[in-house]
């Protein structure tokens, strides 16, 4: 069916956010915690979510944590968030995280995806009214695989995990 909503860009309300690792951020091996990191990724996802959909919204999944490599006391995280997928009244997000060295180098250090559910003040699913407008190649690819990755988490639902 043609999605006849006015539609916004993935720049639109693309984010980028960085985080200088601090004393409070390492555990005792001297690492950023994992948990530190994901609340980062969730709070930029939905900062990104809030600003395409402008409405209320509430973290309904979060998938794949892989944590590629540690990070250490005063490096630098980098979090880029962009709208992958617009649904009725859920939106898909993906967060790419990265140290950046002295350089400006960037090395990926997590991927994620995370679904929002847009919601009234009672925590009732609403209707996001703006759509996504997929123009470039990639946003068509990620638009493809967030419908494989709904099927896959509907099905995940079902089973009962
Ligand atoms: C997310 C939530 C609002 C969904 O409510 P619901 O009544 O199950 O919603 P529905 O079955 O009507 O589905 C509504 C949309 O949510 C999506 N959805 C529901 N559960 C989902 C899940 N676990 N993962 C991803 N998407 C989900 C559906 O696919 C649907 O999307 P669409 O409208 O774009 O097709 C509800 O489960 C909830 O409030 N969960 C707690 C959220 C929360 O407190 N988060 C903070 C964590 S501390």
């Amino acid at each position: 069916m043609e999605d006849t909503r006015e539609k916004r860009s993935v720049d639109y309300s693309k984010i980028e956010n960085f985080h200088v690792i601090r004393h409070e951020d390492i555990n005792g091996t001297g690492r950023l915690y994992g948990g530190r990191l994901l609340s980062w990724i969730d709070e930029t996802a939905a900062t990104c979510a809030q600003r395409h959909t402008s409405l209320e919204i509430t973290t309904a999944s979060i998938d794949n944590l892989t944590f590629k490599q540690g990070v250490y006391l005063n490096e630098i995280v980098v979090l880029v968030a962009k709208v992958t997928y617009v649904g009725k009244t859920s939106i898909e997000v993906r967060v790419d995280s990265y140290v950046e060295d002295k350089e400006g180098f960037r090395h990926p250090i997590n991927r994620a995806y995370l679904t929002y559910v847009a919601i009234t003040r009672e925590g009732t699913p609403v209707p996001i009214p703006y759509g996504l407008k997929v123009e470039k190649e990639n946003e068509k690819m990620e638009w493809e695989t967030a419908l494989l990755r709904k099927k896959n988490r509907i099905e995940r639902s079902r089973a009962g995990f």
